[in-house]
């Protein structure tokens, strides 16, 4: 296996980022959502190119170019959702002294999980929000990421379901995380 490096992804990407999500939409969310609500879900997540115009969208690959592992964080007050998803897109910046930076779109490709991508990615979305003077990270979380965000100290706010998507609404839950003490 090649090592695995990071950067900031860039419009060129967005083809292979969105193969990604995909695959992992349709393939890691089994064993946390039934069948209807993982179809469901191709619907309610997905990339908000505004974060990659932000450069604030971080991929893994590895040394042949093939993309590991995606994921973001946002200082605008969208909380989650893809391009074509979002049910409230709020693009105004949000107040670091204030409020909690957004960690959005956390995926990883099916055929590179439990290597600690998504803790890598977390850990690079974390660090920037914090140099961005944030003192907090929320995020709206899939059943499937729940595990991840929990081991990476993450607690569990509110439940929610989206909104009906042919009857079928996905279960979320907000979640939040102290960046640095008070
Ligand atoms: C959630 C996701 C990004 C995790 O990616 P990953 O690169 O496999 O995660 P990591 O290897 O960094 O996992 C770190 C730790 O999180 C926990 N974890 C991750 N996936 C887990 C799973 N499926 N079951 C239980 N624990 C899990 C474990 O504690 C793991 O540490 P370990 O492997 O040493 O036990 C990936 O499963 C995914 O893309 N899921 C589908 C899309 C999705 O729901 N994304 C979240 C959007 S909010």
């Amino acid at each position: 296996m090649s090592p695995l490096t990071h950067r900031l992804a860039q419009p060129e990407d967005l083809d292979a980022l969105r193969a990604v999500m995909g695959r992992a939409i349709a393939q890691l969310q089994h064993g946390f959502l039934t069948p209807a609500q993982v179809a469901a879900s191709h619907q309610v997540m997905g990339l908000d190119t505004q974060l990659i115009a932000d450069q604030t969208y971080f991929l893994v690959e590895d040394a042949t170019g093939t993309i590991a592992g995606c994921g973001g964080w946002s200082f605008r007050a969208t909380l989650y959702g893809g391009d074509a998803s979002i049910v409230a897109r709020e693009p105004q910046r949000l107040d670091p002294a204030r409020d909690a930076a957004k960690i959005r779109a956390m995926y990883t490709d099916p055929a590179f999980i439990r290597r600690g991508i998504g803790r890598r990615v977390l850990g690079l979305c974390e660090e920037a929000a914090r140099d961005a003077g944030f003192a907090r990270a929320e995020m709206m979380a899939t059943m499937a990421g729940v595990p991840l965000y929990e081991a990476c100290g993450y607690r569990q706010i509110e439940p929610v379901l989206s909104a009906p998507i042919a009857g079928v609404r996905v279960p979320l839950v907000r979640m939040e995380k102290l960046l640095r003490s008070a």
